[in-house]
């Protein structure tokens, strides 16, 4: 039996991760996991029952479970007002930080049925193949933030300490010894005090994995790269705001947002979910793209100990791609719903 905390969100959340529910189904029914999945709150929905992003009942169940599968958190009536005291996102925040997740895996990689939808050029997409690990409980995202002067100066402050990046830098190391044997060092360390402790630390930690080539990259020049020959890329081992920024603009590649799944991992329960946002102006019209959802599920059924599940998973979605059964950011022509999309994918699993 494995327990799965299902935590949809807000805005397309729902959608999206009913999609991946379907297709858990259908792995369990070929494989006998014995699923058992609960469902929580987080984000905008949270504070609309409870006041609180995160309700400790939430965390509660996360703790209890095998796993957590999270859809997106988000809404705009909070976006447009910087007076709110609660935000949906700080749900999402809080979680990530009390599970210990420390380690955000996202994989990028192109699909050949959706070259077209790319807009980089095929010879450059090609062979694409690369994961960011992003660092998720640290950083600007989580140090003190305030006002002073009467309110006319904000500040935000970025901190890492020497445990905080050897903890990621080993397990980055480690999935490049399995992979390419390739990992880049993303920071800034010609201006922040923080990517000089980022680079001094993962350099001491590459002498332990002397069959990995090391090399480090300014993010602003990765960014850069990222479009001019993303190919080069292997492993990217990064802080928490770089992380954030460069693969929302490395899902371009793939040529859309919505194929992108990631893991997060740290302690003894892993989190699972798109890195696309609660895109609100598409929830309840059945236009969102569950794939990513479902390829996080894959990353979920992998992660259990399931790997050929994880595997049928990742064929019926490239299935789907060649068929041409895809949301409409992918086939403006011929588009497929949210839910046409995980019933092929659900029914491919037999
Ligand atoms: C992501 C998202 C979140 C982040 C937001 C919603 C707080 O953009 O998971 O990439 O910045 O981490
Ligand atoms: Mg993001």
């Amino acid at each position: 039996m494995k327990n799965i905390a299902i935590l949809a969100g807000d805005g397309i959340g729902p959608e999206v991760v009913a999609e991946a529910v379907k297709v858990l189904q259908a792995a369990d029914k070929k494989h006998s996991i014995g699923f058992v999945f609960s469902y929580e709150l987080i984000g905008a929905c949270a504070i609309d029952a409870t006041g609180d992003p995160l309700p400790a009942a939430t965390v509660a169940r996360c703790q209890s479970s095998d796993a957590v599968l999270l859809g997106a958190v988000g809404h705009p009536r909070f976006d447009s007002d910087p007076a709110a005291k609660v935000r949906p996102e700080q749900g999402l925040l809080k979680i990530r930080k009390t599970l210990g997740l420390y380690a955000n895996i996202r994989p990028i990689k192109s699909y050949k049925s959706l070259y077209n939808a790319s807009p980089l050029k095929e010879s450059l997409i090609a062979d694409v193949d690369f994961v960011v690990f992003r660092e998720l409980t640290g950083g600007i995202y989580f140090g003190e933030k305030g006002r002073k002067n009467n309110g006319n100066e904000a500040f935000d402050l970025c901190t890492y300490s020497v445990e905080e990046v050897e903890r990621i830098a080993r397990l980055a190391f480690e999935a490049a010894q399995n992979r390419r044997k390739h990992l880049t060092l993303v920071d800034k360390a010609n201006v922040l005090e923080t990517s000089r402790l980022w680079r001094d630390v993962v350099s001491k930690t590459s002498k332990n994995f002397p069959n990995v080539k090391f090399d480090s990259m300014f993010v602003d020049n990765a960014a850069m790269k990222i479009v001019q020959q993303p190919a080069f890329f292997d492993v990217v081992l990064t802080e928490n705001m770089f992380g954030d920024i460069l693969t929302d603009e490395a899902s371009a590649i793939t040529g859309s947002i919505g194929m992108l799944p990631s893991s997060s991992v740290g302690s003894k329960v892993a989190l699972f979910e798109p890195i696309h946002g609660s895109f609100p102006e598409g929830a309840g019209k059945g236009i969102a793209n569950p794939m990513a959802t479902i390829l996080s599920a894959a990353l979920m059924l992998d992660y259990l100990g399931y790997p050929a599940a994880a595997q049928e998973v990742r064929a019926a979605v490239e299935l789907a791609l060649q068929k041409g059964v895809v949301t409409g950011e992918i086939s403006k022509d011929n588009p497929a719903s949210t839910s046409e999309v995980g019933d092929f994918i659900a029914g491919s699993i037999v």
